[in-house]
């Protein structure tokens, strides 16, 4: 069953139009990429997921229009939105980050036990339990945000360019544990990311946005046999 679709998506900042119609849609417990040059609008489509952006065209989430839901009402429903710049709460230590990702939830009890499963999954983030997050490495930073985002035992996250910055041993560490957590939470994914080869490993499909329109569209052994896409984006 389709849990994300979205259809001629348009979106504006301002005057500009920066979405021109972007079309895709992400299957329940389902992985697909957004791929592109920066500036093709990868972030604004997911900024229009999450209602951080004004939106045209149709987004439907589980069946129901979202267009137009502000963030606290599209995370109310079970979307995590993981932000370029990882926006962890740097004042606040690794476990009370870990703590305000799940405050939306209900069944308290299980909270304990879904860190303790963040901490097995980046054990890194084990030995700074109590430091503060501004004390963190890049790497830790991310890691931080994608078990924030998993606290809230969301039903689609949205992940924004989770390798930025980081060395590759470190970015696939951070990639290895989120394709461990897709397999055994089941949370459907949407992936932007600039290191195409990085999501190929991730994603079951993807499409490439260019100036904000879907250029290519297939599953990742299809655009990995394209040349353009092996000359745009993944180095040969
Ligand atoms: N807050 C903003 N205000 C005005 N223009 C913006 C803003 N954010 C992004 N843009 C512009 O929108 C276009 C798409 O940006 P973005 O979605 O961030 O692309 P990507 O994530 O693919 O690099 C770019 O031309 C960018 O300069
Ligand atoms: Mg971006």
């Amino acid at each position: 069953m389709t849990l994300l679709e979205l259809e001629e998506v348009t979106a504006s900042y301002g005057p500009v139009q920066v979405l021109e119609g972007v079309s895709l849609s992400v299957p329940e417990g389902g992985a697909v990429g957004i791929l592109g040059a920066n500036g093709a609008g990868k972030t604004t489509t997911l900024r229009a997921i999450s209602g951080m952006v004004r939106a045209g065209g149709r987004i439907r989430f589980d069946g129901r229009d979202i267009r137009g839901l502000g963030p606290d009402r599209t995370a109310a429903l079970g979307i995590a939105h993981v932000p370029e710049g990882r926006g962890t709460l740097t004042q606040l230590t690794v476990r009370e980050n870990l703590r305000v990702g799940a405050y939306l939830r209900k069944d308290r009890k299980a909270i304990p036990a879904d860190i303790d499963y963040c901490l097995d999954l980046f054990p890194q983030l084990k030995e700074r339990i109590g430091s503060q997050a501004s004390a963190l490495s890049g790497g830790e930073q991310q890691m931080l945000a994608v078990g924030r985002a998993f606290m809230a035992r969301p039903r689609l996250l949205l992940l924004d360019e989770a390798s930025l910055g980081l060395a590759p041993s470190t970015a696939k560490n951070v990639y290895d544990a989120i394709r461990r957590l897709r397999v055994e939470s089941g949370i459907a994914m949407l992936i932007v990311e600039q290191n195409a080869n990085l999501a190929f490993t991730l994603v079951d499909t993807a499409t490439v946005l260019e100036t904000g329109r879907n250029a290519l569209t297939g599953t990742s052994a299809e655009l990995k046999g394209m040349d353009e896409i092996r000359r745009a984006y993944l180095g040969g």
